[in-house]
Protein backbone atom coordinates (compact mmCIF):
# COMPACT_ATOMS: atom_id res chain seq x y z
CA UNK A 1 0.00 0.00 0.00
CA UNK A 2 1.30 3.33 -1.03
CA UNK A 3 2.20 5.94 2.04
CA UNK A 4 0.70 8.97 2.40
CA UNK A 5 3.57 10.92 1.42
CA UNK A 6 3.58 8.99 -2.00
CA UNK A 7 -0.17 9.35 -2.43
CA UNK A 8 0.02 12.91 -2.66
CA UNK A 9 1.85 12.70 -6.09
CA UNK A 10 -0.07 9.91 -7.35
CA UNK A 11 -3.18 11.96 -6.23
CA UNK A 12 -2.10 14.84 -8.39
CA UNK A 13 -1.17 12.34 -11.12
CA UNK A 14 -4.80 10.87 -11.47
CA UNK A 15 -5.84 14.63 -11.25
CA UNK A 16 -4.16 16.13 -14.34
CA UNK A 17 -7.27 18.06 -15.65
CA UNK A 18 -8.51 19.18 -12.12
CA UNK A 19 -4.20 20.33 -11.80
CA UNK A 20 -4.84 22.37 -15.51
CA UNK A 21 -7.97 23.63 -13.99
CA UNK A 22 -6.34 24.32 -10.32
CA UNK A 23 -4.09 26.70 -12.62
CA UNK A 24 -6.97 29.09 -14.49
CA UNK A 25 -8.79 29.03 -11.27
CA UNK A 26 -5.63 30.46 -9.25
CA UNK A 27 -5.33 33.14 -11.97
CA UNK A 28 -8.93 34.18 -11.49
CA UNK A 29 -10.33 33.25 -8.56
CA UNK A 30 -9.09 35.08 -5.26
CA UNK A 31 -8.11 32.58 -2.92
CA UNK A 32 -8.36 30.04 -5.66
CA UNK A 33 -10.93 28.27 -4.00
CA UNK A 34 -14.88 29.48 -3.74
CA UNK A 35 -15.46 28.34 0.06
CA UNK A 36 -12.85 28.11 2.45
CA UNK A 37 -13.51 24.78 3.29
CA UNK A 38 -12.72 23.65 -0.77
CA UNK A 39 -9.05 25.00 -0.20
CA UNK A 40 -6.82 21.70 -0.32
CA UNK A 41 -3.33 21.23 -1.72
CA UNK A 42 -1.97 19.41 -3.88
CA UNK A 43 -4.92 19.98 -5.65
CA UNK A 44 -8.73 20.87 -4.48
CA UNK A 45 -11.57 18.58 -6.16
CA UNK A 46 -13.39 19.90 -9.02
CA UNK A 47 -16.46 18.08 -9.84
CA UNK A 48 -18.28 17.55 -13.09
CA UNK A 49 -21.47 15.51 -11.92
CA UNK A 50 -23.20 13.74 -9.45
CA UNK A 51 -25.77 11.12 -9.31
CA UNK A 52 -27.16 9.43 -6.06
CA UNK A 53 -24.43 9.52 -3.64
CA UNK A 54 -21.91 9.33 -5.85
CA UNK A 55 -20.10 12.01 -8.00
CA UNK A 56 -17.19 12.43 -10.62
CA UNK A 57 -14.03 14.59 -10.71
CA UNK A 58 -13.11 15.99 -14.35
CA UNK A 59 -10.43 13.70 -14.42
CA UNK A 60 -13.41 10.68 -13.82
CA UNK A 61 -11.91 9.93 -10.36
CA UNK A 62 -15.62 8.40 -8.97
CA UNK A 63 -16.48 9.22 -4.76
CA UNK A 64 -18.68 8.54 -2.33
CA UNK A 65 -20.40 11.40 -1.31
CA UNK A 66 -20.77 12.53 2.22
CA UNK A 67 -20.27 16.30 1.61
CA UNK A 68 -23.51 15.93 -0.14
CA UNK A 69 -23.89 19.32 -1.36
CA UNK A 70 -22.38 20.97 2.49
CA UNK A 71 -25.17 19.05 3.86
CA UNK A 72 -28.11 20.04 1.74
CA UNK A 73 -28.85 17.25 -0.50
CA UNK A 74 -30.86 14.93 1.66
CA UNK A 75 -32.22 12.90 -1.67
CA UNK A 76 -28.84 12.87 -3.06
CA UNK A 77 -27.51 14.40 -5.99
CA UNK A 78 -29.76 14.93 -9.17
CA UNK A 79 -32.74 13.23 -7.67
CA UNK A 80 -35.60 12.94 -10.15
CA UNK A 81 -38.23 15.11 -8.81
CA UNK A 82 -36.03 17.67 -7.62
CA UNK A 83 -34.59 18.34 -11.47
CA UNK A 84 -38.11 17.43 -12.88
CA UNK A 85 -39.60 20.57 -10.43
CA UNK A 86 -37.03 22.91 -10.73
CA UNK A 87 -37.39 22.23 -15.01
CA UNK A 88 -40.85 22.93 -14.75
CA UNK A 89 -40.77 25.88 -12.44
CA UNK A 90 -37.69 27.25 -15.23
CA UNK A 91 -40.34 27.14 -18.44
CA UNK A 92 -42.82 29.47 -16.95
CA UNK A 93 -39.24 32.07 -16.10
CA UNK A 94 -36.01 32.30 -13.89
CA UNK A 95 -36.69 35.03 -12.11
CA UNK A 96 -39.11 37.70 -11.24
CA UNK A 97 -38.47 40.05 -8.30
CA UNK A 98 -41.92 39.57 -7.15
CA UNK A 99 -44.17 37.32 -5.20
CA UNK A 100 -45.77 33.75 -7.29
CA UNK A 101 -47.38 31.06 -6.06
CA UNK A 102 -44.43 28.58 -5.33
CA UNK A 103 -43.21 30.93 -2.90
CA UNK A 104 -46.13 30.87 -0.42
CA UNK A 105 -46.56 26.99 -1.06
CA UNK A 106 -42.92 26.72 -0.03
CA UNK A 107 -43.85 28.76 3.43
CA UNK A 108 -46.83 26.53 4.02
CA UNK A 109 -44.81 23.65 3.79
CA UNK A 110 -41.78 25.00 6.37
CA UNK A 111 -44.89 26.55 8.63
CA UNK A 112 -45.95 22.83 8.67
CA UNK A 113 -43.35 20.78 9.58
CA UNK A 114 -41.25 23.27 11.65
CA UNK A 115 -42.76 23.72 15.43
CA UNK A 116 -41.48 26.88 15.89
CA UNK A 117 -42.84 28.16 12.49
CA UNK A 118 -45.73 30.84 12.71
CA UNK A 119 -44.02 32.81 10.20
CA UNK A 120 -42.02 32.48 7.73
CA UNK A 121 -39.35 35.09 5.62
CA UNK A 122 -37.10 33.75 3.22
CA UNK A 123 -33.38 34.40 2.35
CA UNK A 124 -30.74 33.30 0.61
CA UNK A 125 -28.06 31.57 2.58
CA UNK A 126 -27.58 29.92 6.36
CA UNK A 127 -25.39 33.20 6.53
CA UNK A 128 -28.44 35.94 5.94
CA UNK A 129 -30.52 33.92 7.86
CA UNK A 130 -28.50 34.15 11.37
CA UNK A 131 -27.67 37.52 10.35
CA UNK A 132 -31.73 38.53 10.13
CA UNK A 133 -32.86 36.56 13.14
CA UNK A 134 -30.02 38.17 15.35
CA UNK A 135 -31.49 41.54 14.10
CA UNK A 136 -35.19 40.65 14.71
CA UNK A 137 -34.57 39.03 17.88
CA UNK A 138 -32.23 42.91 18.98
CA UNK A 139 -35.09 44.89 17.45
CA UNK A 140 -37.77 42.75 19.79
CA UNK A 141 -36.04 43.10 22.87
CA UNK A 142 -34.53 46.95 22.13
CA UNK A 143 -31.36 44.59 23.47
CA UNK A 144 -28.26 44.32 21.77
CA UNK A 145 -25.76 41.73 23.23
CA UNK A 146 -25.55 38.17 21.43
CA UNK A 147 -24.82 34.94 23.36
CA UNK A 148 -22.93 32.61 21.46
CA UNK A 149 -21.58 29.43 22.48
CA UNK A 150 -17.62 27.81 21.64
CA UNK A 151 -17.08 25.92 18.53
CA UNK A 152 -20.49 26.73 17.12
CA UNK A 153 -20.47 27.80 13.63
CA UNK A 154 -23.45 30.23 12.68
CA UNK A 155 -22.35 31.77 9.15
CA UNK A 156 -19.56 33.65 8.04
CA UNK A 157 -20.98 37.62 9.21
CA UNK A 158 -19.29 40.13 11.61
CA UNK A 159 -21.44 39.12 14.39
CA UNK A 160 -20.62 35.17 14.61
CA UNK A 161 -17.45 34.81 12.77
CA UNK A 162 -15.47 34.96 16.42
CA UNK A 163 -15.24 31.68 18.60
CA UNK A 164 -16.15 29.06 16.13
CA UNK A 165 -12.95 27.53 15.50
CA UNK A 166 -10.03 26.71 18.44
CA UNK A 167 -8.39 29.03 19.67
CA UNK A 168 -11.50 30.59 21.32
CA UNK A 169 -10.67 34.32 22.41
CA UNK A 170 -8.86 34.70 18.82
CA UNK A 171 -10.32 36.67 16.11
CA UNK A 172 -12.11 34.22 13.47
CA UNK A 173 -11.54 36.59 10.81
CA UNK A 174 -9.56 39.95 9.75
CA UNK A 175 -11.24 42.49 8.87
CA UNK A 176 -14.00 42.69 11.79
CA UNK A 177 -14.48 45.98 14.03
CA UNK A 178 -13.36 45.94 17.15
CA UNK A 179 -17.07 46.27 18.56
CA UNK A 180 -18.24 43.47 17.04
CA UNK A 181 -16.78 42.11 20.51
CA UNK A 182 -18.62 44.36 22.74
CA UNK A 183 -21.81 43.10 21.66
CA UNK A 184 -20.92 39.44 21.60
CA UNK A 185 -20.53 37.49 24.63
CA UNK A 186 -19.12 33.72 24.43
CA UNK A 187 -19.05 31.10 26.84
CA UNK A 188 -18.65 26.88 26.67
CA UNK A 189 -21.99 25.15 25.92
CA UNK A 190 -22.85 22.95 28.42
CA UNK A 191 -22.68 24.52 31.64
CA UNK A 192 -26.33 26.16 32.16
CA UNK A 193 -24.79 28.10 35.47
CA UNK A 194 -22.59 29.68 33.74
CA UNK A 195 -25.65 31.02 30.96
CA UNK A 196 -27.56 31.70 33.97
CA UNK A 197 -25.14 33.68 36.15
CA UNK A 198 -24.48 35.54 32.44
CA UNK A 199 -27.71 36.77 32.34
CA UNK A 200 -28.51 37.67 35.52
CA UNK A 201 -25.07 39.71 35.31
CA UNK A 202 -25.47 40.87 31.76
CA UNK A 203 -28.59 42.93 31.05
CA UNK A 204 -28.35 44.13 27.21
CA UNK A 205 -28.56 40.28 26.28
CA UNK A 206 -30.62 40.21 23.12
CA UNK A 207 -30.60 36.69 21.79
CA UNK A 208 -28.76 33.32 22.99
CA UNK A 209 -27.88 31.31 19.68
CA UNK A 210 -27.09 27.73 19.54
CA UNK A 211 -26.82 24.71 16.67
CA UNK A 212 -28.95 22.35 18.98
CA UNK A 213 -27.19 19.23 17.93
CA UNK A 214 -23.67 20.56 19.09
CA UNK A 215 -21.19 22.47 17.82
CA UNK A 216 -20.62 22.21 13.56
CA UNK A 217 -23.72 19.75 13.26
CA UNK A 218 -22.49 17.54 16.00
CA UNK A 219 -18.84 17.21 16.51
CA UNK A 220 -18.88 18.45 19.54
CA UNK A 221 -22.15 17.13 20.85
CA UNK A 222 -24.01 18.22 23.39
CA UNK A 223 -27.11 17.17 25.48
CA UNK A 224 -30.81 17.91 24.96
CA UNK A 225 -30.83 18.77 28.66
CA UNK A 226 -28.66 21.71 28.10
CA UNK A 227 -31.11 23.09 25.13
CA UNK A 228 -34.09 22.37 27.22
CA UNK A 229 -31.91 24.47 30.23
CA UNK A 230 -31.31 27.66 28.29
CA UNK A 231 -35.09 27.53 27.06
CA UNK A 232 -35.98 28.35 30.49
CA UNK A 233 -32.75 30.84 31.37
CA UNK A 234 -33.65 32.33 28.44
CA UNK A 235 -37.53 32.48 28.95
CA UNK A 236 -37.06 33.58 32.29
CA UNK A 237 -34.58 36.44 31.08
CA UNK A 238 -36.81 37.71 28.09
CA UNK A 239 -33.69 36.94 26.04
CA UNK A 240 -34.56 34.73 22.73
CA UNK A 241 -33.64 31.83 21.96
CA UNK A 242 -32.79 31.17 18.27
CA UNK A 243 -31.97 28.05 17.05
CA UNK A 244 -29.96 27.45 13.94
CA UNK A 245 -30.96 24.72 12.11
CA UNK A 246 -29.29 25.07 8.94
CA UNK A 247 -28.04 21.99 9.05
CA UNK A 248 -30.26 20.00 11.78
CA UNK A 249 -33.27 21.34 9.96
CA UNK A 250 -35.72 18.52 7.94
CA UNK A 251 -32.43 16.15 9.02
CA UNK A 252 -32.64 15.53 12.76
CA UNK A 253 -36.45 15.02 11.81
CA UNK A 254 -39.12 16.50 9.90
CA UNK A 255 -39.41 19.60 11.90
CA UNK A 256 -35.68 19.77 13.08
CA UNK A 257 -33.75 18.95 16.14
CA UNK A 258 -36.66 21.24 18.03
CA UNK A 259 -38.96 18.54 17.19
CA UNK A 260 -36.83 15.56 17.60
CA UNK A 261 -36.13 17.38 21.24
CA UNK A 262 -39.68 19.11 21.80
CA UNK A 263 -38.36 22.09 22.51
CA UNK A 264 -39.47 25.18 20.75
CA UNK A 265 -36.96 28.03 20.30
CA UNK A 266 -38.36 31.84 19.67
CA UNK A 267 -36.84 32.22 16.30
CA UNK A 268 -35.21 29.45 13.51
CA UNK A 269 -32.68 29.61 10.87
CA UNK A 270 -33.05 27.20 8.58
CA UNK A 271 -30.94 26.86 5.37
CA UNK A 272 -29.25 23.56 2.71
CA UNK A 273 -32.34 21.12 2.70
CA UNK A 274 -35.23 23.58 3.00
CA UNK A 275 -34.38 24.86 -0.64
CA UNK A 276 -34.23 21.32 -2.07
CA UNK A 277 -30.19 22.18 -2.65
CA UNK A 278 -30.48 25.28 -4.40
CA UNK A 279 -29.48 28.57 -3.13
CA UNK A 280 -31.79 29.53 -0.18
CA UNK A 281 -32.26 29.98 3.67
CA UNK A 282 -35.73 30.91 5.89
CA UNK A 283 -36.23 32.61 9.25
CA UNK A 284 -39.34 31.59 11.12
CA UNK A 285 -40.54 31.72 14.56
CA UNK A 286 -42.95 33.38 16.43
CA UNK A 287 -46.06 35.55 15.65
CA UNK A 288 -45.28 38.50 17.64
CA UNK A 289 -41.60 38.59 16.88
CA UNK A 290 -41.86 38.52 12.90
CA UNK A 291 -44.75 40.85 12.90
CA UNK A 292 -41.84 42.95 13.04
CA UNK A 293 -41.64 42.32 9.14
CA UNK A 294 -45.42 43.91 8.81
CA UNK A 295 -46.25 47.09 7.10
CA UNK A 296 -49.79 48.88 8.56
CA UNK A 297 -49.96 51.76 6.15
CA UNK A 298 -49.36 54.30 8.99
CA UNK A 299 -46.18 55.98 7.62
CA UNK A 300 -44.52 56.69 10.84
CA UNK A 301 -44.42 52.37 11.69
CA UNK A 302 -43.29 51.54 8.14
CA UNK A 303 -40.59 54.02 8.27
CA UNK A 304 -39.38 53.50 12.14
CA UNK A 305 -40.71 50.88 13.83
CA UNK A 306 -40.07 47.67 11.60
CA UNK A 307 -37.16 45.72 10.54
CA UNK A 308 -36.29 46.38 7.03
CA UNK A 309 -35.14 43.42 4.97
CA UNK A 310 -34.67 43.09 1.05
CA UNK A 311 -32.62 40.66 -1.00
CA UNK A 312 -33.36 40.38 -5.03
CA UNK A 313 -33.52 36.48 -4.95
CA UNK A 314 -35.64 35.97 -1.50
CA UNK A 315 -38.34 32.78 -2.14
CA UNK A 316 -36.88 32.92 -5.73
CA UNK A 317 -38.93 30.11 -8.24
CA UNK A 318 -36.29 27.75 -8.73
CA UNK A 319 -35.26 27.64 -4.78
CA UNK A 320 -39.11 26.93 -4.10
CA UNK A 321 -39.75 24.45 -6.72
CA UNK A 322 -36.94 22.37 -5.45
CA UNK A 323 -38.34 23.19 -1.69
CA UNK A 324 -41.41 21.93 -2.03
CA UNK A 325 -40.04 18.77 -3.77
CA UNK A 326 -38.31 18.35 -1.73
CA UNK A 327 -39.44 18.70 1.82
CA UNK A 328 -42.51 17.22 0.43
CA UNK A 329 -41.31 13.95 0.67
CA UNK A 330 -39.49 14.71 3.92
CA UNK A 331 -42.87 15.43 5.52
CA UNK A 332 -43.38 11.53 4.71
CA UNK A 333 -40.42 10.47 7.10
CA UNK A 334 -39.01 8.25 4.66
CA UNK A 335 -35.98 9.86 3.94
CA UNK A 336 -34.27 10.84 7.08
CA UNK A 337 -35.29 7.20 7.79
CA UNK A 338 -33.33 6.15 5.55
CA UNK A 339 -30.40 8.10 5.72
CA UNK A 340 -30.45 7.25 9.52
CA UNK A 341 -30.64 3.85 8.96
CA UNK A 342 -27.53 4.27 6.47
CA UNK A 343 -25.02 6.19 8.83
CA UNK A 344 -25.67 3.93 11.90
CA UNK A 345 -24.52 1.41 9.89
CA UNK A 346 -21.69 3.34 8.62
CA UNK A 347 -20.75 4.31 12.10
CA UNK A 348 -20.99 0.85 13.57
CA UNK A 349 -18.99 -0.24 10.57
CA UNK A 350 -16.43 2.29 10.85
CA UNK A 351 -16.55 1.76 14.49
CA UNK A 352 -15.50 -1.60 14.27
CA UNK A 353 -12.55 -0.84 11.65
CA UNK A 354 -10.80 1.08 14.70
CA UNK A 355 -11.58 -1.46 17.44
CA UNK A 356 -10.13 -4.19 14.81
CA UNK A 357 -6.52 -2.22 14.70
CA UNK A 358 -7.04 -0.86 18.28
CA UNK A 359 -6.85 2.81 17.29
CA UNK A 360 -7.04 5.32 20.08
CA UNK A 361 -10.05 7.51 18.71
CA UNK A 362 -13.80 7.22 17.75
CA UNK A 363 -16.50 7.10 15.32
CA UNK A 364 -19.54 9.13 16.59
CA UNK A 365 -22.79 10.82 15.73
CA UNK A 366 -26.38 11.77 16.03
CA UNK A 367 -29.13 10.78 13.31
CA UNK A 368 -27.83 10.95 9.66
CA UNK A 369 -24.49 12.05 10.06
CA UNK A 370 -20.60 10.96 11.35
CA UNK A 371 -18.01 12.36 13.19
CA UNK A 372 -14.35 10.56 13.60
CA UNK A 373 -12.39 11.87 16.31
CA UNK A 374 -8.27 10.72 16.28
CA UNK A 375 -6.78 10.96 19.75
CA UNK A 376 -3.19 12.50 19.60
CA UNK A 377 -2.61 13.89 22.49
CA UNK A 378 0.68 12.27 24.08
CA UNK A 379 -0.34 12.18 27.76
CA UNK A 380 -4.15 11.49 27.44
CA UNK A 381 -2.46 8.53 25.06
CA UNK A 382 -0.29 7.53 27.83
CA UNK A 383 -3.07 7.93 30.53
CA UNK A 384 -5.36 5.98 29.02
CA UNK A 385 -6.10 2.27 29.70
CA UNK A 386 -7.69 0.10 27.27
CA UNK A 387 -10.77 0.49 28.95
CA UNK A 388 -11.10 3.87 29.72
CA UNK A 389 -13.05 5.81 27.41
CA UNK A 390 -11.14 8.13 25.13
CA UNK A 391 -14.60 10.54 24.61
CA UNK A 392 -14.59 13.61 25.35
CA UNK A 393 -16.59 17.12 24.86
CA UNK A 394 -13.98 19.19 24.70
CA UNK A 395 -13.92 21.53 21.57
CA UNK A 396 -10.39 22.20 21.97
CA UNK A 397 -9.74 18.50 21.26
CA UNK A 398 -12.65 17.66 18.81
CA UNK A 399 -12.15 20.93 17.05
CA UNK A 400 -8.25 20.74 17.39
CA UNK A 401 -7.57 17.82 16.07
CA UNK A 402 -3.59 18.20 14.10
CA UNK A 403 -3.82 19.91 10.59
CA UNK A 404 -1.48 17.95 9.49
CA UNK A 405 -3.13 14.54 10.26
CA UNK A 406 -6.87 15.81 9.46
CA UNK A 407 -5.37 16.97 5.88
CA UNK A 408 -3.57 13.68 5.14
CA UNK A 409 -6.80 11.54 6.55
CA UNK A 410 -9.01 13.61 3.39
CA UNK A 411 -6.08 13.39 0.99
CA UNK A 412 -5.84 9.14 1.78
CA UNK A 413 -10.10 9.37 1.22
CA UNK A 414 -10.60 11.69 -1.71
CA UNK A 415 -7.35 9.28 -3.50
CA UNK A 416 -9.27 5.78 -2.33
CA UNK A 417 -12.71 7.75 -3.43
CA UNK A 418 -14.57 9.18 -0.35
CA UNK A 419 -15.23 13.16 0.05
CA UNK A 420 -16.02 14.19 3.85
CA UNK A 421 -18.21 17.09 4.49
CA UNK A 422 -15.52 18.37 6.85
CA UNK A 423 -12.26 17.48 7.70
CA UNK A 424 -13.17 14.51 9.61
CA UNK A 425 -17.10 13.86 9.03
CA UNK A 426 -19.92 13.81 6.85
CA UNK A 427 -23.47 13.30 5.93
CA UNK A 428 -25.64 10.74 4.34
CA UNK A 429 -28.73 11.02 1.99
CA UNK A 430 -31.50 8.70 2.00
CA UNK A 431 -29.49 7.25 -1.18
CA UNK A 432 -26.78 5.76 -0.04
CA UNK A 433 -27.02 2.26 -0.59
CA UNK A 434 -25.45 -0.81 1.40
CA UNK A 435 -22.70 -0.82 -0.97
CA UNK A 436 -21.44 2.79 -0.83
CA UNK A 437 -21.25 2.18 3.00
CA UNK A 438 -19.04 -1.07 2.28
CA UNK A 439 -17.15 0.66 -0.05
CA UNK A 440 -16.62 3.37 2.08
CA UNK A 441 -15.41 1.28 5.09
CA UNK A 442 -12.89 -0.49 2.55
CA UNK A 443 -11.92 3.35 2.02
CA UNK A 444 -11.61 4.09 5.25
CA UNK A 445 -9.44 0.92 6.23
CA UNK A 446 -7.16 1.36 4.25
CA UNK A 447 -6.68 5.04 5.13
CA UNK A 448 -6.59 4.07 9.02
CA UNK A 449 -3.47 2.05 8.03
CA UNK A 450 -1.90 4.01 6.44
CA UNK A 451 -1.98 6.72 9.03
CA UNK A 452 -0.96 3.97 11.43
CA UNK A 453 1.74 3.18 9.49
CA UNK A 454 2.99 6.84 8.85
CA UNK A 455 2.30 7.48 13.00
CA UNK A 456 0.36 10.11 12.62
CA UNK A 457 -2.65 8.42 14.40
CA UNK A 458 -2.16 5.75 17.27
CA UNK A 459 -3.08 2.66 19.15
CA UNK A 460 -4.57 2.21 22.09
C1 LIG B 1 -25.06 25.56 11.49
C2 LIG B 1 -24.77 26.47 10.34
N1 LIG B 1 -25.20 27.72 10.36
C3 LIG B 1 -24.99 28.56 9.34
C4 LIG B 1 -24.30 28.15 8.23
C5 LIG B 1 -24.06 29.09 7.09
O1 LIG B 1 -24.83 28.70 6.00
P1 LIG B 1 -24.43 29.17 4.53
O2 LIG B 1 -23.20 28.44 4.16
O3 LIG B 1 -25.63 28.78 3.70
O4 LIG B 1 -24.25 30.63 4.57
C6 LIG B 1 -23.82 26.85 8.16
C7 LIG B 1 -23.06 26.38 6.99
O5 LIG B 1 -22.54 25.31 6.91
C8 LIG B 1 -24.06 25.98 9.24
O6 LIG B 1 -23.59 24.73 9.24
Amino acid sequence: MPKSHDISSLYRTSRQKSTDWYKRASDVLAGKVGHDLRYFEPVPLCIKHGLGARKWDIDNNEYIDFLMGNGALLLGHSHKDVLQAITQAMDRGTHFGNDHPLHIEWAELVQRLVPSAERVRFVNSGTEATLLAIRLARAFTGKNKLLRFEGHFHGWHDAVIHDFQPPFGADGSLGVPPNVRENTLTLPDGDLEAVAKMLDHEKDVAAVIIEPSGASWGRVPIESVFLDGLRNITEQHGVMLIFDEVITGFRFSAGGAQELYNILPDLTCLAKIVAGGMPGGAVVGRDDIMALFDHTGDSKHDRFERVTHFGTFNGTPLSAAAGIAVLQQVATGTPIKKANLKAQKLRTSWGKVLQKHNVAGYVYGCCSTFHIYFETDQDRLGNISKSVDLRTTDPKRLKGMPIQLVNQYQLLLRYHGVDNMSSTGGVLSAVHTGQDIKDATEVFEKTVLTLLEEGQIYTL
